[in-house]
């Protein structure tokens, strides 16, 4: 059995963050008032927004969703506008979400009919999507009438209307109602993709978020599920991009906690942050958390990370970590989370965040300073509670694992059945780091397993190991920075996990791990990366 020993510290380097876009926020109308909207509700909702002073804090679009529409006209194609909603159409609506200095969002569908039309017997949203119509409408919305956001649904694309059934193919779709925004001489805008999965890497170049899950509720268990959903999907949000856990039930009919723990991971998961409530007759509490500039700080970071889990622990509860500011740094803000229906304790070491203590603790989500951890810390949660602080180590250490689960894997994507379009998804298993890790990565070059930012602290030469189930398959490849790969044999023993050796001379900076191959790889459980002279034998 070998030992591994290290403890290597980053101390000497910084490095700079990207100029990305933050997580979009604002406020939406769907959770409160569904198709039910007009012009007075989006009005006051808008005109709310500033005098909260939510808009000046950062929620700076107004966003109109389903139920807007009037039919489309046969004859031009035109698409109309309900007036019994919104008597005087959108443009003065926009024009007065304009001038209170925000910007204004609109919703639209990538096939025929929106989902107010199947879910909310809404008849006049029948044949409003963009399907056919994507200059036309694009014209419409960004140009005429000035809209700088879109969501765009799925529901006209896969649901059988009354006339036609359509199974449109997702990303045919997206990539051309995007040159129809891009054809609008317009840069600015913003895509939320909503076809409720993370539909492949393709939706980088289309979109600045989309929707991972089906639609939230104003249920703890809805809340759940989307947070367990996007557990181990940090490796794809990625410069500017980001996974939309959907727009906010805070304020509305969940208790205080859990008001607290989904605003708090919607933070810490880098979501965009539409708040769902009547902002006309908000609580105290409610604006109080909505308005945590240091929660707030760690959604719009500007290293735009989502938390990746560093424990799924044996309580059922989950601690994550992601930098701030500073790409391994020694700042970081980490969240403890209790999803159970019990009290929990949950205690966990500053190494296991990439920390040596002493650390500064603070208090994010209850906006305290706590006194300084040695070693450890140590939380007690009651159920659904969720604690999120940001530490600041003494020093830095390099991290040395890296979790399969919290990789971009190029062709990840969950709109088909992966066996069949040959991608790699996630998989559980008792025998894996955590319970979880990748299967079925490799065949193609795409298929791949990357490590983006491993953070090396100084120039030499680093072991990685590469842990994986037993599995007897043609070898696959390891590569840094996409130079030389070299073999891995996989090779099987039993149930134990198999472990796979190279060693790499690698300069002092971030690097890229790759892990490929052109036949169906072993379950990648993790990664391990030391500075060689430190293994012990
Ligand atoms: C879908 C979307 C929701 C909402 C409704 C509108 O269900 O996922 O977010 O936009 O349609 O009908």
């Amino acid at each position: 059995m070998k030992k591994l020993t290290f403890i290597t510290i980053i101390t000497t380097f910084a490095l700079s963050a990207g100029a990305f876009e933050t997580p979009t926020m604002g406020w939406s109308s769907w959770n409160t008032y569904g198709v039910n909207i007009n012009d007075s509700v989006i009005r006051s909702q808008a005109d709310a927004m500033v005098k909260t002073g939510l808009a000046k804090i950062g929620y700076n679009h107004i966003n109109i969703d389903d139920g807007f529409q009037g039919g489309r006209d046969e004859k031009t194609g035109q698409l109309l506008i309900n007036r019994n909603r919104f008597p005087n159409g959108l443009k003065p609506i926009v024009d007065h979400i304009h001038k209170l200095g925000l910007k204004a969002g609109i919703y639209s569908d990538a096939g025929e009919n929106t989902c107010g039309n199947y879910f909310d017997n809404d008849s006049l949203s029948v044949n409003v999507g963009l399907l056919g119509h994507e200059a036309q409408d694009c014209d419409l919305y960004f140009n005429q009438l000035g809209f700088d956001f879109i969501k765009v649904d799925y529901c006209g694309g896969q649901i059988p209307s009354s006339h036609k059934r359509y199974w449109l193919d997702t990303r045919e779709r997206y990539e051309k109602i995007h040159q129809a925004m891009l054809a609008t001489g317009r840069d600015d805008l913003r895509l939320n993709v909503c076809r409720w999965a993370y539909p492949g890497a393709w939706v980088y170049d289309v979109a600045s978020s989309w929707r991972m899950s089906g639609d939230i509720n104003c249920s703890w268990q809805r809340v759940r599920e989307i947070i367990d959903e996007n557990l181990y999907l940090s490796g794809f949000a990625r410069n500017g991009h980001y996974n939309d856990m959907d727009m906010l039930e805070v304020g509305r009919t969940l208790t205080q906690t859990e008001d607290e723990t989904h605003f708090g991971l919607w933070c810490m998961m880098s979501s965009p942050l539409l708040i769902g409530c009547d902002v006309t007759t908000l609580r105290p509490e409610t604006f109080n958390l909505l308005s945590n500039p240091d929660l707030i700080a760690i959604n719009q970071d500007v290293l735009g990370k989502q938390a990746y889990v560093v424990r799924a622990d044996s309580t059922g509860g989950y601690t994550f970590a992601r930098d701030i500011k500073e790409r391994g740094g020694k700042e970081r803000a980490v969240a403890f989370y209790n999803p159970t229906d019990s009290e929990i304790r949950l205690e966990a070491e500053l190494s296991e965040f990439d920390l040596i203590g002493p650390a500064k603790v603070y208090d994010a989500l209850h906006r305290k300073k706590m006194p300084d951890a040695k070693s450890t810390i140590s939380v007690t949660l009651s159920p659904h509670a969720t604690e999120i602080y940001t530490l600041k180590g003494k020093d830095r250490l390099m991290r040395t694992i890296y979790e399969a689960e919290t990789a971009f894997l190029g062709k990840y994507q969950e709109l088909h059945d992966p066996h069949f379009v040959g991608s790699a998804y996630h998989i559980r298993d008792p025998r894996l780091r955590g319970g979880v890790g990748v299967a079925n990565a490799g065949v193609t070059a795409d298929n791949d397993i990357v490590f983006e930012e491993v953070i090396i602290p100084s120039d030499g030469s680093y072991r990685v190991s590469i842990h994986y189930l037993p599995k007897k398959t043609s070898e696959f490849y390891i590569s840094a920075d996409d130079e030389q790969g070299y073999a891995i044999s996989p090779t099987e023993n039993g149930d134990d996990i198999m472990v796979g050796e190279i060693d790499f001379e690698l300069n002092k900076g971030v690097h890229k791990i790759r892990l490929y191959s052109g036949d169906v790889m072993p379950v990648i459980d993790y990664i391990t990366i030391e500075p060689k002279s430190t293994v012990n034998f």
